[in-house]
């Protein structure tokens, strides 16, 4: 395989690897140390099934499956991020389902509502629409990096409150259903993580931090919105503009991501997400 880097920071291609066959473990000890090291993959011309997908991610590490009461996963492995209903019609852009799935276009680390968080997502490009609806990804590790020192020893052991509904707030109240805000309380994350296989640091911010543990509620909602600002400075963003059949895995520890807007009451636009379930939670 052949690993070519899209940028400074963030994002690399992979080439010669087709994701629908088997490969040896040493060929997925290779791809793993891609990701960590680049938070991003890329490959290309990859028209595979969900079956291919699962394969695929499981090569990775432990396939995590959904949340039973997602609208859009159903507990099984394959997340399907669409504007198109089961019968491939278009749902309207004011549509409860399409603002519900606006959560991502908000700058996000997947999971990060959850206590144990995915540790990766890999997504399938079936459908995308001629312009718009490219995924941007920010890394979370050159935004620690780049910190002053001062400001690196504030955040030394600072707790954050992450949660579905602080996220989905920001879209529009009333979005999730009480069974998925039943099955996904608030939880807390260390704002800042080590990654264990590269021992690197990484800010944990995003649209579900909401406040920081032990502080003024204001005040910490600043930090956090500054740290978010932060974090998706240009320098530190790869942009993915899709083709078919593209499929793009990314580390949840080391960047966020967040969707772009496309015309989707005219264009469809069809994803299919696997997930990688995280080691442990964050917090000691
Ligand atoms: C996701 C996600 C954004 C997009 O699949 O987790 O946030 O551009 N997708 O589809
Ligand atoms: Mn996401």
């Amino acid at each position: 395989m052949t690993i070519v880097p899209l940028g400074e920071h963030i994002g690399a291609e992979v080439r010669d690897v087709d994701a629908g066959s088997p490969h040896a473990e040493e060929t997925f000890a290779e791809l793993r140390r891609a990701l960590y090291r680049h938070s991003v993959l890329v490959f290309h011309d990859q028209d595979i099934s969900d079956e291919q997908q699962v394969a695929f991610t499981r090569g990775f590490g432990r396939l995590q499956m959904t949340i039973a009461s997602d609208p859009y996963g159903g507990g099984g492995p394959i997340n399907r991020i669409a504007n198109v209903d089961e019968e491939g019609r278009l749902i309207p852009p004011r549509d409860k389902r399409s603002l519900y799935q606006a959560g991502n276009n908000l700058w996000h680390s997947d999971g990060s509502f959850k206590s144990v968080p995915l540790k990766a997502s890999m997504l399938s490009a079936k459908v995308v629409p001629p312009r718009g609806g490219e995924t941007e990804y920010a890394s979370l590790r050159a935004a620690y990096a780049t910190l002053p020192e001062s400001r690196k020893v504030q955040l030394e052991g600072l707790v954050a409150e992450h949660s579905m509904a602080y996220s989905r707030s920001q879209i529009a109240p009333g979005l999730m259903t009480e069974a998925f805000l039943k099955a996904t309380p608030p939880v807390r994350h260390m704002l800042v993580r080590t990654v264990p296989e590269t021992g690197e640091k990484a800010l944990y911010v995003g649209s579900y931090a909401s406040h920081v543990i032990g502080w003024d509620i204001e005040k910490g909602r600043a930090l956090l919105e500054e740290l978010l600002e932060w974090s998706t400075q240009p320098q530190f963003v790869y942009r993915h503009r899709w083709k078919a059949n593209d499929l793009v895995m990314w580390d949840n520890r080391t960047c966020l991501h967040r969707g772009r807007p496309w015309d989707n009451g005219v264009y469809k636009r069809i994803m299919h997400r696997t997930t990688l379930a995280g080691d442990g939670p964050t917090v000691p």
